[in-house]
């Protein structure tokens, strides 16, 4: 009876043990003091790099493998798009670089849930392949395209043949997690990237890390200078001016379509564009257990009533175009 017993608690030290050395719950960071006293961390491959971020949970403590495969449950059926492509381990990768800075690691556990559910939220709306009827409904389909399937055009303008020069033969349709157009964005994300996207946008088509790598770059970085970035609106580190309060532009989910968006899908109500995006990341924070009863009230959830960060049109009238 007393061996038995002692032969359990080994088997319980032994998995707990594997539990530490394995994927996500319970890496041990490596820590070190900062002159001044601040404590900075670094949790290999899931955070990558001395930063107080690492120290605590990070993404892949409350958002596991086993998640990934409920939010994108449909991703690898036959009729998808990009079978075998998207993967957790890629989404881990690529998000173990903007960890330190913020990236799911910010604003206590909760908050860290929301902007993965938010970030991912975005992401499946702009990558589903599902409708009405489809089977698991239509917000199960999430990842199921990495590229555009039947482009229209080559999305080359000529304004930037200085700065970002299409390179002949090459098209720059929509391809990644936050799909990529044109040749000033594929240049401008590569060089941030460091990797020339302006020459050979089909990488992004090609490695589903650095697909969500360019995705959660957009996610972290203003468009403009001087704006805040989808991540700054969404954990509250940006505070509103006067003139965003007029404007409706107050932080939260909304904010980060009106980002990333603008009039595209934000201040005209509640159209379809902007809700399907509200969708997916409802849908998200449920599988999460969260629960989508904490995405705050309809203001702080829709841009339905803001007006663009960077309107279209630029008229000085703030009516959309
Ligand atoms: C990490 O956790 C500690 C203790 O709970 C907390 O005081 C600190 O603010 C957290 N750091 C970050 C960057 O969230
Ligand atoms: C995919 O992209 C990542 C991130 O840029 C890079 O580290 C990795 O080497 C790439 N993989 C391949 C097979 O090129
Ligand atoms: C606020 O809006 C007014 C009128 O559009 C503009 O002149 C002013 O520069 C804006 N202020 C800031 C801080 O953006």
């Amino acid at each position: 009876m007393e061996a038995e017993r002692s032969f359990l608690l080994i088997m319980a030290v032994a998995a707990m043990v594997v539990t530490v050395g394995g994927q996500g719950s319970g890496t041990k960071p490596l820590v070190k003091v900062l002159k001044g006293g601040l404590k900075v961390c670094d949790k290999g491959w899931e955070c990558k790099g001395w930063s107080k971020y690492c120290c605590n949970q990070t993404v892949s403590d409350f958002f596991q493998t086993y998640q990934f495969e409920n939010l994108f449950a449909k991703r690898n059926t036959p009729v998808a798009h990009a079978v075998g492509f998207w993967d957790y381990r890629s989404f881990i990768t690529a998000a173990a670089v903007y960890q330190p800075h913020g990236f799911g690691t910010a604003g206590g556990k909760l908050m860290q849930m929301k902007e993965v559910a938010a970030f991912l939220g975005h992401v499946g709306s702009k990558t589903t392949c599902g409708y009405g009827v489809a089977t698991g409904g239509p917000l199960a389909w999430g990842l199921c395209y990495n590229k555009e399937m039947s482009p229209s055009k080559s999305y080359c303008d000529d304004d930037y043949k200085y700065t970002y020069p299409c390179t002949p033969g090459v098209e720059y349709f929509g391809r990644g997690a936050l799909p990529i157009y044109w040749n000033y964005n594929y240049g401008e994300a590569g060089e941030a990237l460091k990797v020339d996207l302006l020459n050979h946008p089909e990488y992004i088509e090609q490695n589903a890390t650095l697909a969500f790598q360019a995705a959660i770059w957009r996610w972290m970085t203003p468009v403009k200078k001087q704006q805040p970035s989808a991540h700054d609106v969404f954990v509250g580190t940006w505070k509103p001016t006067k003139n965003d309060t007029l404007a409706k532009r107050i932080p939260g989910f909304g904010a980060t379509m009106n980002v990333l968006y603008g009039d595209s899908v934000c201040g005209q109500g509640d159209v379809d564009s902007m809700n399907n995006i509200v969708s997916h990341y409802q849908y998200y924070l449920d599988l999460m257990g969260v629960g989508r009863e904490e995405a705050g009230p309809h203001e702080v959830l829709t841009c339905a009533e803001q007006e663009a960060f960077n309107p279209s049109s630029s008229s000085s009238s703030s009516s959309s175009s």
